[in-house]
């Protein structure tokens, strides 16, 4: 038994998230765990609202609430939403938690301790009605390079030019309006992180195992020179954590909060002392330091390619940095990105489908098959309601659901809802064991190396195995002149529903536990010896005839979804 670590990239507070966040990060995660668990590991799976920043002070702010409100009332949201789904999280923390406001300043002052950050005095615009310096993006004016009007400091969302806010003509504050701005000197905080560069590297080259996305993005922001440029971990703004060295304040600091990506990631560690405190468990410090016990732990993170440069790069160098025993990735596995219907899933733009809206039209299972096993592992994929449809009508209706239904049904009409006596393995049923030990093989060995398609294929084709075999074996046909090999193929196939549901768990956690249920039985050990595994139910063994498992999306549901998803949500 091995401890493993997992933490999914932690979504941002602004909104409610759409599937492609879900299929990036968090869904991933929670097929890991799931199977983790089940192999016997003891596994800590911890996510978080991402609560800092400018994109949440905009979204309180046009949502006409405080920002702490705003957030705990998000987050509230978020955490209902992925229970939704199924994420079995061991704990959903919040990055604006005390535990990771004392950490944040904790690695800090580590940081400036080993000579890792430097003071730096910068120009920045000062609004004198707003009584605050303005971050770039909250100052607006026309853009110099276009002419449009409402172009912000940042950039100008008309001709996409990147800008500075003192390029903009007339220039006023996105909050108040008022022109009554100055130019004026202020103190930031930069981290060093261009003087651990070989550290880095070296790192990285070490990573010879990671997926080539990961590698390959972490490659050209190490390479390109523009990554390690030494970064700016201060801001303007009055939501965040507080700048402190450690617990002393930080002369010419006052008032300033650190940079949302600068705290982000170390709520994966907080997140862990925010379980411990929250009475879910004990000695976090053992999950996450070195010098605790955490060197036997396998650390996993799961994220989309945006957010790979911070966590190959600058959460590394903060780690690194601070030198003080904590626990570095190792292993990262990185998404593409999920397209909607010929464009792109936008929370800002409110396109594509929204993860509370998915749950309102179909149960969680639909979702996480179809996503993990459409998952954009190697480039981006494209979701279309009527891909949707097709592969979750086949997959999970006409062949696992199916296959679920006729032995049952069948079983129920010739020898009672119990497992039936009599008749010898066939000679078919001893090829198709066979043929599962192969593919059980394969599909362990995927889901180890965490390929997310090819474990879904090999799923799938074990149930196709089953009902192939079905198929030939034809009970109903054989049952008139040979009742016991009838028997002994119904025996095995009942005891094939409790394997699928053992292994299918992992990605359609309510179906296989109604499955386990309906078979009145529970999960052993991870099947190993399947002509062992397959007579765990034996003759007389109760199983209720289940519900329909997977109900198939009709055309008329699948039209009434694509023209209701097919414009934009506020
Ligand atoms: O892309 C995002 O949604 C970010 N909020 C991810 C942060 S991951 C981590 F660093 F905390
Ligand atoms: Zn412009």
């Amino acid at each position: 038994m091995s401890r493993i670590l997992i933490t999914s990239a932690i979504p941002y507070i602004n909104g409610i998230k759409h599937l492609g966040n879900l299929v990036g990060s968090q869904l991933p995660a929670d097929l890991y765990a799931r199977y983790c668990r089940a192999r016997g590991h003891e596994v800590l799976f911890l996510c978080a609202t991402d609560e800092h920043g400018t994109p949440a002070e905009l979204a309180a702010a046009k949502a006409n609430k405080p920002i702490a409100e705003f957030c705990t009332e998000m987050h509230d949201i978020q955490a209902t939403i992925g229970a939704g789904f199924g994420l079995s999280f061991d704990h959903f923390g919040r990055s604006s938690s005390p535990q990771n406001r004392e950490l944040t300043q904790y690695f800090a002052g580590a940081l400036a301790d080993n000579g890792l950050i430097e003071e730096v005095t910068e120009k920045q615009v000062y609004s004198h009605t707003d009584g605050r310096f303005l971050p770039d993006r909250y100052i607006e004016g026309t853009c110099p390079n276009c002419g449009y009007e409402k172009a912000r400091g940042d950039q100008c969302e008309n001709c996409t030019k990147q800008l500075d806010p003192t390029d903009l003509i007339n220039p006023c504050s996105a909050i108040s309006g008022s022109t009554d701005l100055e130019v004026r000197e202020t103190k930031h905080l930069y981290l060093l992180q261009s003087k651990l560069r070989d550290k880095l590297s070296a790192w990285i080259d070490s990573k010879t195992d990671w997926p080539i996305l990961t590698t390959s993005i972490a490659r050209k922001w190490l390479n390109d020179g523009d990554g390690l440029q030494d970064r700016g971990i201060t801001r303007d703004l009055d939501w965040g954590v507080p700048v402190k060295r450690g617990t002393e304040d930080w002369p010419g600091m006052e008032g300033k909060v650190f940079y949302v990506w600068f705290d982000a990631p170390i709520e994966y560690i907080a997140c862990a002392r925010e379980w411990q405190d929250a009475g879910k468990g004990t000695d976090w410090e053992s999950w996450w330091r070195t010098d605790k016990g955490a060197d036997d732990v396998r650390y996993v993170q799961f994220m989309g390619k945006d957010n790979v440069p911070f966590h190959t790069l600058s959460f590394p160098a903060t780690i690194i940095g601070a030198d003080d025993n904590w626990k570095l990735v190792d292993y990262i596995k990185s998404s593409n990105y999920l397209n909607y219907e010929g464009g792109q899933f936008s929370t800002s733009q409110g396109r594509g489908v929204f993860q509370d809206q998915a749950l309102e039209i179909l149960p969680a299972d639909y979702w996480r098959w179809w996503l993990l096993s459409h998952a954009p592992e190697t480039s981006d994929t494209e979701f279309t309601w009527e891909t949707f449809q097709t592969d979750v009508n086949k997959d999970l209706a006409d062949v696992l659901g199916n296959f679920v239904s006729r032995v049952t049904k069948f079983c129920r009409s010739k020898f009672g809802e119990e497992v039936p006596a009599g008749g010898e393995l066939s000679e078919r049923g001893t090829a198709l064991i066979a043929d599962l030990q192969e593919k059980l093989g394969q599909y362990t060995a995927h889901m180890e190396a965490i390929e997310l398609r090819k474990s879904a294929a090999t799923l799938r084709s074990m149930w196709v195995a089953g009902n192939e075999f079905l198929q030939s074996a034809a009970p109903w046909s054989v049952f008139k002149t040979d009742p016991e090999a009838a028997a002994a193929d119904v025996r095995l196939a009942l005891n094939l529903i409790r394997l699928y549901a053992q292994l299918s768990a992992p990605f359609i956690p309510e179906a296989a536990a109604r499955m386990m249920a309906d078979m009145n039985t529970a999960p052993g050990a991870w099947p190993e010896d399947l002509p062992t595994v397959l007579t765990a139910l034996p003759p007389g063994h109760a199983f209720t005839t289940p519900e329909v498992l997977f109900a198939k999306i009709t055309d008329e549901q699948r039209e009434d979804w694509a023209s209701r998803f097919s414009g934009t949500r506020d």
